[in-house]
């Protein structure tokens, strides 16, 4: 209660001065100003239009219930679809017998399990780089690794479009941060040409843009690492598993293993769990393990979890057929998307957006989807320009045709009656 808007209004019994009374509950009135002015949220809610904290009762990998209604789930990060498999659930079950349900402490102390070493290990093999750091979340990997790696001496480019992780982390390092706008390739090169020599330089991009989907010009990037000696980083979160002639992400989607300093990844996606890592360089993973923050003053990934990102790696190295099949969904659903008349963006992945445009349609595209079984996810400003508002839709490996035909049909359907396309 203490920290509420509410509590911040009622005037304290003070023995203090009046005026400095005054000055206090003014001050604090100040702090909250802003909880009082936030209005949207609510207005939204009363409308019935909003989006967002959707309390899921149930799930069942490709569908799940939410108020006692079935939806498809079109709007997920589970690629693999793996949530669900027997084995996952055999594996994770198995750590919390051994290990119990929480390590209650981080890496550094007294959380570090044989199962986080393992998964290191088989890591960095899977990725083709020395060694690999797993950290709690995807989120907590870039403020690591971000937060620890950018000195007062070096400048970070960061493209505008990068996932509110990196932008967050490279805001935690002490470095000079660089914006330029998505791709836009000639400003990247003129600030770095403007950047004096001796400062470190590090370019931080998404490998797979996450409500565009589509995959960052590592031919491009590399070409600027070598001209310019500055380290490349790449967040693989939406590409691992999904892109790579084994999964392993963007740069083997290049055939440019071995040309990035950093690749960072998540294991809320493919994966089917919770954490992250970052695979490199020895050296350089070993400073991140003894200085990143995010790592050290933070509980560890608990058994059950790092148990189902053991087991999922393993089934992604050994079924490729289910990366086929999540591409040939993908595919189906690109085409149909652009046969009923959308304009999907630059998507190359499972990450199919439908651009509907002004705010209001959005919200109204989203609820009638939703009220007719299809899960989706409305995009909307600050994450995207005014006006270019969208549904982010994404696949998985699991989806039947008959789930995916029926997500087709009631799109067109809902399209037509608000006039979209
Ligand atoms: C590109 C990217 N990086 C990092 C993250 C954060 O990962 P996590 O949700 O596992 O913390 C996300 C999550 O959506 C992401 O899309």
């Amino acid at each position: 209660m203490a920290n509420t808007p509410q509590a911040a209004v009622s005037r304290p019994a003070s023995a203090e001065s009046p005026s400095s009374a005054e000055t206090a509950f003014r001050a604090r009135l100040e702090i909250f100003e802003k909880c009082r002015a936030f209005t949207r949220a609510r207005e939204t809610r009363e409308a019935g239009l909003y989006p967002y904290f959707m309390p899921i009762e149930e799930s069942h990998d490709t569908y799940v219930f939410i108020d006692g209604q079935k939806k498809i789930m079109a709007g997920s990060n589970n690629y693999m679809g793996l949530t669900h498999d027997p084995r996952i659930l055999e594996a994770a079950h198995a750590a919390l017998d051994k290990y119990g349900s929480g390590n209650t402490g981080s890496r550094f102390l007294n959380g570090n399990l044989d199962l986080h070493d393992r998964l290191e290990a088989e890591l960095a093999d899977f990725m083709g780089a020395e060694e690999a750091l797993v950290f709690s979340t995807g989120y907590q990997t870039n403020l690591g690794t971000l937060g620890a790696l950018l000195g007062r001496n070096d400048t970070v480019f960061v493209d505008k479009l990068d996932h509110a992780s990196i932008q967050d982390g490279v805001r935690l390092g002490h470095g000079r941060v660089q914006r330029y706008g998505h791709n836009d390739w000639a400003a990247l090169r003129r600030m770095l040409e403007a950047e004096p020599a001796e400062r470190g330089k590090m370019i931080a991009v998404d490998g797979v843009y996450s409500m565009e989907g589509d995959i960052a010009d590592l031919p491009t990037l590399t070409r600027l690492r070598e001209e310019y000696g500055a380290a490349l980083l790449v967040d693989d979160a939406h590409a691992i598993g999904v892109i790579g002639e084994t999964g392993a992400g963007t740069a083997e989607h290049w055939g440019l293993t071995g040309n990035v300093d950093l690749t960072l990844g998540t294991f809320s996606k493919s994966f089917a769990s919770i954490g992250g890592f970052c695979v490199g360089d020895s050296v350089v993973i070993d400073y991140l393990r003894n200085n990143s923050r995010a790592l050290i003053f933070s509980a560890s990934m608990p058994p059950a979890s790092v148990a189902t990102v053991l087991k999922a790696l393993e089934i992604i190295r050994e079924e490729p057929e289910r990366r086929e099949r999540l591409w040939k969904n993908t595919r189906k659903m690109m085409e149909g998307f652009r046969s009923i008349g959308f304009d999907i963006g630059p998507t190359e992945t499972p990450i199919v957006p439908i651009l509907i445009g002004p705010l209001e349609k959005t919200f109204l595209f989203w609820r009638a989807l939703f009220d007719a079984g299809v899960f989706t996810n409305p995009v909307v400003p600050p994450a995207v320009p005014d006006g270019s508002c969208r549904l982010r839709t994404s696949y998985m490996a699991t989806h039947t045709d008959e789930q995916l035909d029926f997500v087709l049909e009631q799109v067109e359907r809902v399209a037509k009656e608000l006039d979209v396309v």
